[in-house]
């Protein structure tokens, strides 16, 4: 039996107004032209650091830090906000689906006997449907090969990959390059004996890969409300993958996205249009059958969980399936565990348990959480460990401000403003004494790889976060600054050395991706006892010690298995 109780932490004050901001991809990187937050107006935020060199400090996050399999490995919102929420470092999606492959597990768990069953029965096709790339973020190619390798050695004698296009977790552009290798390993797939291709494909964030509705709770008494994501990206993708409908039709996948990228000229990877590999006769190549198996291949949950409940809801209104096929369907991981979503996996999720937010409710914690759509599924889904719902519905307010439907560089100040006026109301209420926000602009305008619009995005948070700290200041309470990962801070691919690389007409080529640089966390405010300061001997701390300091900063001693809090007093 767990004991929630929690001790009082000795020199600061339980009750004091707390304000936790998460800056969403905000690292601490080089000072140099393509730092978009060193480039940027953010006098509030560099006041932090320069103002109070023992209250500001870097940490990291990414790698093994934060669960991911190596230090290769950029960290991302899933997994930061995870160690955030759970003060606890948990191997992650990617890690365990490797060490399930390795070991052949997955082989012999209950998820690959169930789709295995529709091998041996016409159609019997195995689709495998997701992300195409090596970014370690949703998803891995080389997990995808080495599945579908398996699959065929087990007898599997049909299979038609749905591939999206990525550009925002690795280079844009390429995808060319990652589906050059998957037609490859088809080929070899084929000259075994099994009839392997691409059978429909599209941009990860124009088809298929919506965000969000992941934590809808569907028991209205303990409801977390999100509102609509845009189902139109998901009808998109059924229609490509399902239906084998799309505007551009191809005989290969290469063509494809070669054709639609000179026809297109404004789109990329991210955006591309849906396309499907059609044969001789123009006939769809894959369309999803009854009687087939389908695989999502992508571990992380949150651009999966819309078209799993097209997969797999009877009663399901959010677009016109027109068909829906009674398939043998499977995610590599289960989604949503409160919604047993998907009812069938190939690997196991993580276990996230005992997190700071049940703690603290259970310690009587006001909580007021918010962020805007795009990212407030961060602060209340994957910090309480993948939970959909509140923790506790008497001491928990969550509120979601609507993000924009756009590229986020055409409107790069998002939704910073608005979150900042209700965070503000919550700190000035008195009734809160925990007021946690994230602020997406870093991220999701760093995926644009747009540096003028990033200059906007930062200087936008850092007045966001200026309206925050001066409640906090008024009200006499305590905050901490930190974020999840690196986006903002480079904004350019580099050679090496780090040098900037061009294009041939010498302009520099955009990084889209996340960054493996540690990242800010301040701390401060007139509640903060004047000797509580950063203690100096975890110098490689990660995110998952900013959980036990933020404990400490709500006035309780964090439990004693969490990772090491960062203070001193
Ligand atoms: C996305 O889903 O937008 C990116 O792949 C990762 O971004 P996030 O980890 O910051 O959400
Ligand atoms: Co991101």
């Amino acid at each position: 039996k767990v004991d929630w109780r929690l001790l009082r932490h000795p020199v600061i004050k339980r009750g004091t107004p707390f304000l936790l901001c998460v800056l969403d991809g905000w690292g601490e990187n080089v000072e140099d032209d393509y730092n978009g937050i060193y480039k940027a107006q953010v006098r509030t935020i560099r006041a932090l650091k320069d103002g109070a060199p023992k209250r500001w400090r870097t940490i990291r996050a990414h790698g093994t830090a934060v669960g991911l399999p190596s230090d290769d490995d950029m960290g991302n919102s899933e997994v930061g906000h995870n160690a955030m929420g759970a003060g606890k470092i948990i191997e992650q999606g990617a890690g365990l689906v490797d060490t399930a492959l390795r070991s052949e597990k997955l082989y012999n768990d209950k998820g690959f006997s169930y789709i295995k069953e529709a091998w041996f029965n016409a159609p019997g096709t195995q689709h495998f449907i997701g992300l195409i790339s090596d970014g370690g973020v949703h998803s891995r190619y080389d997990q995808l090969a080495e599945l579908m390798k398996g699959c065929a050695q087990r007898g599997c004698k049909k299979i038609r990959v749905h591939g999206l296009t990525d550009g925002r977790d690795c280079a844009e552009g390429s995808s060319i390059k990652f589906f050059t290798e998957l037609e490859k390993d088809l080929e070899v797939l084929c000259k075994q004996g099994c009839d392997a291709r691409v059978a429909s494909g599209g941009g990860r964030m124009y088809v298929t890969m919506d965000r969000y509705e992941a934590a809808r709770n569907l028991n209205t008494s303990n409801c977390v409300h999100f509102e609509e994501a845009d189902w139109k990206i998901v009808e998109r993708g059924w229609q490509a993958h399902v239906l084998g409908e799309a505007p551009n039709k191809f005989t290969n996948s290469i063509e494809a996205i070669e054709t639609i990228r000179k026809k297109h000229p404004e789109t990329n990877d991210q955006y591309m249009p849906p396309f499907v590999i059609v044969d001789k006769n123009g006939a769809p190549v894959g369309p999803i059958q009854d009687g087939d198996a389908v695989v999502i291949f992508n571990f992380r949950a949150d651009r999966v969980v819309e078209l799993s409940k097209a997969f797999e809801y009877e009663d399901f209104k959010k677009f016109d399936r027109k068909r829906w096929p009674k398939v043998k369907f499977v995610g590599m991981m289960q989604y949503d565990g409160d919604l047993k979503l998907p009812k069938h996996y190939l690997v196991s999720p993580p276990l996230i348990e005992r997190v700071s937010g049940t703690y603290l409710v259970k310690n009587g914690v006001r909580t007021f959480a918010c962020s805007e759509t795009q990212k407030f599924g961060h602060v209340t889904f994957f910090w309480n460990g993948n939970r959909s719902g509140k923790l506790d519905h008497n001491f928990e307010t969550y509120q979601e401000i609507v993000s924009d439907n756009c590229p986020f560089n055409e409107k790069p100040k998002m939704k910073a403003e608005q979150i900042a006026k209700v965070a503000k109301e919550a700190i000035l209420s008195g009734y809160y004494d925990y007021i946690r926000v994230n602020l997406a602009n870093g991220d999701m305008v760093g995926h644009t790889g747009d540096l003028g619009a990033v200059l906007t995005a930062c200087a936008t948070v850092d007045k966001a976060v200026k309206v925050m700290l001066d409640a906090i200041e008024k009200v006499g309470g305590i905050y901490m600054i930190t974020a999840d990962h690196g986006n903002a801070d480079d904004m350019a691919q580099r050679d090496k050395k780090g040098k900037p690389l061009k294009d041939t007409e010498g302009n520099v080529i955009p990084l889209t991706s996340h960054t493996f640089a540690p990242v800010p966390c301040a701390i401060g405010g007139p509640g903060l006892p004047p000797q509580v300061e950063f203690r100096s001997d975890l110098p490689s701390a990660g995110l998952a010690n900013v959980t036990a300091t933020y404990m400490n900063l709500l006035g309780f001693e964090a439990p004693a298995d969490y990772e090491p809090t960062l203070l001193k007093w």
